[in-house]
């Protein structure tokens, strides 16, 4: 079984909350049926959903999406074109030397930015929408993609084929286990994913206070509390993470579990940052 840490550098990635998440979602996982759906609405580069899946052989049926057209796009690559995505990410390299163009991260970047509706994708090769967006997340910093100011350095340094092409055979290999909700990465409004069935979920939204500048796709005040409303009407079990800040407590505070909990990281040294892990679930 791979150590599955997301299939790209993303941010707001849970590493460091994947064991805590991992242990409520198969405590939460045991009250349901067989059939039951596992259900991420919110995937992105899907660290928690492959880690479940990946440990948890009883949960066969999933629904994963991300509202990104692009970042479906590439699930969609993995799940079903991943020999075409293999060899797209092998030769980018060389094809970036050959371009000898300076600005083609932004290229890359303005196309993407151009595909804000499923139907934007007809523009493009299926895979090529895949390589593209694999490709800005992992040059630029901080794996910022679309929202980056640039790529990391001349010599794409964190640009590793072979990694890469070791996770897209690891995420295709746990994903064609699962029966998936139209047999790929749906790419929907989070609200969608709340229709009847009996289903688990597990929901990392954007982050409130930095959502705007992680995330091409991001919340307003308005679709933080469109999601909390959501969540109290559902009775089906639900996990959800966010960063601390007021407005989120003032969101949920009186009706849901709460738990505050402070990761540490070593980047530019050692710090602690809360994080909230909240549910409908004791
Ligand atoms: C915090 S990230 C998820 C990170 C993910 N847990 C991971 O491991 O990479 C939030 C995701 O929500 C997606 N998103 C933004 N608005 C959305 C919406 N209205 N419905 C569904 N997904 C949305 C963004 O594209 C982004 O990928």
């Amino acid at each position: 079984m791979m150590r599955q840490s997301g299939l790209i550098r993303y941010p707001g990635g849970k590493r460091k909350l994947l064991g805590e998440i991992m242990t409520r979602l198969a405590q939460m996982r045991r009250h349901l049926g067989p059939d039951a759906e596992y259900r991420e609405p919110f995937f992105g580069a899907g660290a928690v959903g492959l880690a479940f899946l990946g440990h948890n052989p009883a949960a066969r049926n999933a629904w994963l999406n991300d509202r990104d057209p692009a970042m479906a796009a590439l699930w969609d690559s993995v799940i079903h074109k991943g020999d075409s995505l293999k060899v797209m990410v092998e030769a980018f390299p060389e094809a970036v030397r050959l371009l000898e163009d300076c600005n083609y991260f932004r290229t890359l970047r303005g196309r993407l930015r151009s595909i804000t509706d499923p139907s934007d994708l007809r523009r493009f090769p299926p895979a090529v929408v895949g390589l593209m967006k694999l490709a800005a997340h992992q040059i630029s910093y901080s794996g910022l993609g679309t929202c980056a100011g640039g790529p990391m350095g001349e010599e794409l340094s964190r640009y590793d084929p072979v990694r890469l092409i070791g996770k897209i055979e690891a995420c295709g290999e746990i994903l064609g286990s699962v029966r998936l909700k139209a047999g790929t990465c749906t790419c929907l409004d989070f609200e969608r994913l709340f229709e009847p069935g009996e289903a688990l979920f597990y929901l990392d939204p954007p982050y409130y206070k930095a959502g705007t500048r992680l995330y091409q796709f991001a919340f307003t005040h308005s679709d933080h509390e469109r999601l909390m409303r959501a969540l109290r009407r559902e009775s089906r079990p639900w996990l959800l993470s966010y960063d601390e800040h007021p407005a989120i407590l003032d969101l949920y505070r009186g009706w849901a579990q709460i738990d505050r909990v402070v990761v540490d990281y070593t980047i530019n040294g050692p710090r602690r940052k809360p994080e909230l892990l909240l549910s409908n679930h004791p």
